[in-house]
């Protein structure tokens, strides 16, 4: 019988029983479940709600039960529909009359509502951990390849060259901002709704601070309506997991165009790579890939919480329980891919020879050699102009702009001198753009200090 049967004649069906059961997405939150449970019974004896003595039994008996899940012995049972009533249950079971004190001045709705705050901010410190190992990661990369010359691209045609470290350094900036919203995310769900009840408060003089201080938390939420049904932290979660999955799908698109022959730009290890099995020349970047794939459905857990959310009114509604299933799925599927991210780069063999090949291709000198006429003099509209008619004159004689000779460059500008030369090398052009933030090599050492110095606070 359900611990709320009391005023009921019937049972449910044994399929509303498993359709209204969220046990098997709770068990996520067991350890989150007791120590919820210790805190309320201390505090409970503490106001002299409960006797000091049952209290202890509470949490002697709850700390074997957590033993037995822990240890994978306890017998879960659908009935039980949740681990609120599980739990509680087993604990009536093993130690009676002062189990059955515990839900004194409690609801499942403000027990839920703690339970999920305190695994948020589980999930949200593993992911802050992580975060910074996949930043280290791209830092190392970047240290490692600090002088290798790439193609930079805009509408991914040739644009620029820019030094591959520099390129990696914009993911770590993007990872870095990925932190900041995982604090938003965990400093929202820092707040304790237990002491609320059902929806309204209670009449026992429960101690919400210090219940608050047991567990960890920041404050007791101001308004117990609000604390019951408020779940703006998870969407917080959500959000930063899903722009985090957006940037890591961008990078593993950018992996997955480094692989193909076309550009054969990196090679990923053995280890982060799959056989086809038909075609046994193929070596697919499928992890790449399932990263990518997963990102819409982490985009998909936030959009489903959001519309779950809409049409609220308050407090308490069983809707809420579908909250869990995708935060849980979220935050799992965010750590494990920054944990593939971090494998796939550290394994990986860059191609240092073909990315310069393809740094000089596709004219990327042309913007420097304009800069080199507007340098002596010409308006830079105008030396556009001119270099622009020299890449025309290129591409119908089939040529580079480091292939013309000093009299053809002549012909578009007397301007030109033999000391055009150096604004047509790739590695010379990366070097030399040192604004603040640009590819050139001094302002990116000054921006891996800056990455370095962010890591090392973060
Ligand atoms: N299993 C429920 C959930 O996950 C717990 C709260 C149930 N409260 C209620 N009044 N039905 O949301």
């Amino acid at each position: 019988m359900a611990l709320w049967s009391g005023r009921f004649e019937q049972g449910v069906s044994e399929f509303t029983q498993e359709f209204g059961a969220s046990l098997e997405d709770d068990k996520s939150m067991y350890a989150q479940d007791i120590a919820g449970s210790i805190a309320h019974a201390k505090m409970l004896a503490r106001q002299g709600v409960i006797p000091q003595e049952d209290a202890e039994k509470i949490e002697a008996g709850l700390l074997k039960i957590k033993g037995q899940i822990d240890a994978g012995t306890f017998e879960w049972d659908v009935n039980d529909e949740d681990i609120h009533m599980a739990v509680e249950g087993a604990l009536i079971r093993d130690i009676g009359a002062p189990g059955a004190r515990l839900h004194t001045g409690r609801s499942r709705n403000d027990q839920v509502a703690t339970d999920i705050r305190l695994l948020a901010k589980d999930m949200l410190r593993e992911l802050a951990k992580e975060n910074c190992k996949l930043r280290k990661t791209l830092l190392l990369a970047a240290e490692k390849n600090f002088d290798v010359v790439m193609p930079g691209y805009t509408h991914m045609q040739h644009a620029q060259p820019v030094l591959f470290s520099h390129h990696l350094l914009a993911y770590f900036w993007m990872f870095t901002r990925d932190l900041k919203r995982i604090a938003f995310a965990f400093e929202d769900a820092d707040a304790n709704p237990l002491g609320s009840a059902a929806l309204a408060g209670t009449t026992y003089p429960l101690d919400r601070f210090y219940t608050t201080e047991l567990l960890g938390f920041d404050h007791p939420i101001p308004n117990s309506m609000d604390a019951v049904s408020d779940r703006d932290y998870l969407l917080d979660l959500l959000f930063a997991c899903s722009v985090s999955m957006m940037h890591l799908s961008r990078l593993c698109e950018e992996i997955i165009t480094w692989s193909t022959t076309e550009f054969g730009f990196v090679t990923l290890s053995d280890e982060y790579s799959t056989g086809s099995s038909i075609m046994p020349q193929k070596k697919n970047p499928d992890f790449a890939e399932l990263t990518r794939g997963k990102s819409g459905r982490v985009v998909g857990n936030l959009v489903a919480l959001l519309v779950t959310m809409k049409g609220l009114p308050l407090a308490y509604n069983k809707d809420l329980q579908e909250c869990k299933q995708g935060a849980i799925d979220s935050a799992k599927t965010l750590r494990d891919c920054m944990t593939c991210m971090e494998g796939m780069i550290d394994t990986w063999t860059v191609h240092t020879d073909r990315m310069l090949d393809e740094a000089k291709a596709g004219f990327t000198a042309a913007t420097d050699v304009a800069d080199y006429l507007a340098k002596k003099g010409m308006p830079f509209r105008r030396a556009h102009e001119v270099v622009g008619e020299l890449v025309l004159y290129c591409e119908k004689h089939g040529k580079g702009l480091e292939d013309l000779t000093l009299a053809e460059f002549q012909t578009a500008s007397d301007l030109f001198g033999e000391d055009v030369a150096q604004d047509l090398d790739p590695a010379g052009i990366a070097r030399a753009r040192n604004t603040y933030g640009g590819t050139g090599h001094d302002a990116v050492r000054v921006q891996l200090g800056e990455a370095k110095a962010r890591l090392q606070s973060d």
